[in-house]
């Protein structure tokens, strides 16, 4: 029997225990054994749950308990969740998350750790929710040079932004339902200022590079400022805006940035809307493949974390903790200047907008369009 704590019972927390118990006969027989949730850290109790039973207030429960094979860490915020984390890997307990923020801060040391205690890392569930994407890209495409990511990457304000295109939503109308179905950071701030996209633009950057950047270190602009206009005079042009996550490797550095971007509708992410995700991974070998689904939500982002827990019991080795990861040097990290595209520009004259799309340009050529706002083109 492998016992399985669970810390954090929240919105993916609460889904999890219902994934591992609605499939428990499914997933057994997959597996060849059998498991329990043997406990769920909480700071609060949930008196009227059928995991009532399971909650435990002090995390030394579950530390001290040899029987506890499998953690799963879904605290959401950086403490204690790395502190909690790396005490589990440390104590030879494997670890699966669907902490971005975790993974994008602290990765390279808690694989070291995980690596060194021959137990396993894994975060599945910490980029694109449902969407299997670290494993494949681990996996399927390890005889590729990863060349170029772009992805939409948080659920939340695709949600928003979709909502603006076609149902004519304010920005606060939106955001209040993306709250309400569960698929907004407890901050939404995270969400809506690129924050939570950049956590999880690092980490596919690491997984395609082996280096991790700080997310606070690559370019990033969030939805706040674009304007209901905006986004109905892109549409006219044919281009949908787009929260998107960019990552790829320029003369031997990691470009990565974060940006609002005109999709023209020729390139699918135009047509990913609503909570979906989509990531476009262009490798050197396979050409172009695209990850599409559910992008957070309770039980996708639970089916990924299960996924790993899965992927532990049945000790598989096909994805591994990533080994080799190196925090990126300053010198590792291009210049956002080095971006080059095409611009979508907005213009205002006599209280009127109207809206053009330039030829490639620079930064620094960018900045001098005189513009009510410009869009990056994808
Ligand atoms: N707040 C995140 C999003 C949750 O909206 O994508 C999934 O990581």
């Amino acid at each position: 029997m492998i016992s399985i704590a669970l810390l954090g019972f929240g919105c993916v927390g609460s889904g999890t225990a219902e994934v591992l118990t609605e499939n428990k006969k499914l997933i057994e027989s997959r597996l060849g054994c059998e498991y329990q949730i043997k406990y769920i850290l909480d700071l609060r109790d949930f008196p009227d749950s059928p995991f009532g039973s399971l909650v435990v207030h002090d995390f030394n429960t579950i530390l001290n308990d040899p029987e506890v094979s499998v953690v799963a860490e879904m605290m959401g915020g950086s403490h204690p969740a790395y502190d909690f984390t790396k005490a589990c890997l440390e104590a030879g307990k494997s670890v699966v998350t669907s902490n971005k923020e975790v993974v994008a801060k602290f990765g390279v040391e808690l694989c070291e750790i995980a690596a060194q205690k021959g137990v396993r890392y894994m975060f599945e569930a910490s980029v694109g929710g449902g969407i299997p994407i670290i494993r494949p890209m681990m996996t399927d495409l390890a005889s590729n040079k990863i060349n170029k990511i772009n992805g939409i990457l948080n659920g939340t304000t695709n949600y928003i932004l979709t909502s603006m295109r076609d149902d004519g939503k304010s920005f606060d109308e939106a955001l209040g339902e993306a709250q309400k179905l569960g698929y907004a950071e407890a901050n939404p701030a995270a969400d809506v200022e690129g924050t939570d996209a950049a956590r999880k633009t690092v980490i596919l950057g690491a997984i395609a590079t082996g280096k991790l950047v700080s997310p606070d270190a690559i370019y990033k602009e969030g939805i706040t400022k674009i304007e209901l206009d905006d986004v109905e005079l892109a549409q006219t042009l044919g281009y949908s805006i787009k929260l998107i996550g960019h990552a790829e490797e320029k003369d031997g550095k990691l470009l990565a940035l974060v940006s609002p971007m005109a999709v023209p509708t020729s390139n699918p992410l135009s047509r990913i809307d609503d909570v979906f995700n989509g990531i476009l991974v262009n490798a050197n070998m396979v050409g172009e493949v695209m990850f599409y689904g559910p992008g957070a939500g309770k039980l996708p982002t639970a089916s990924a974390v299960v996924a790993d827990i899965v992927d532990i019991i049945a000790k598989r080795e096909v994805a591994p903790t990533p080994v080799g990861w190196v925090n990126a040097a300053a010198e590792d990290l291009a210049d956002v200047a080095d971006y080059s595209c095409p611009r979508l520009v907005i213009v205002e004259e006599d209280g009127k907008k109207s809206a053009y799309v330039t030829d490639e340009m620079t930064e620094a050529e960018a900045k001098t369009l005189k513009a009510k706002a410009v869009y990056r083109v994808l």
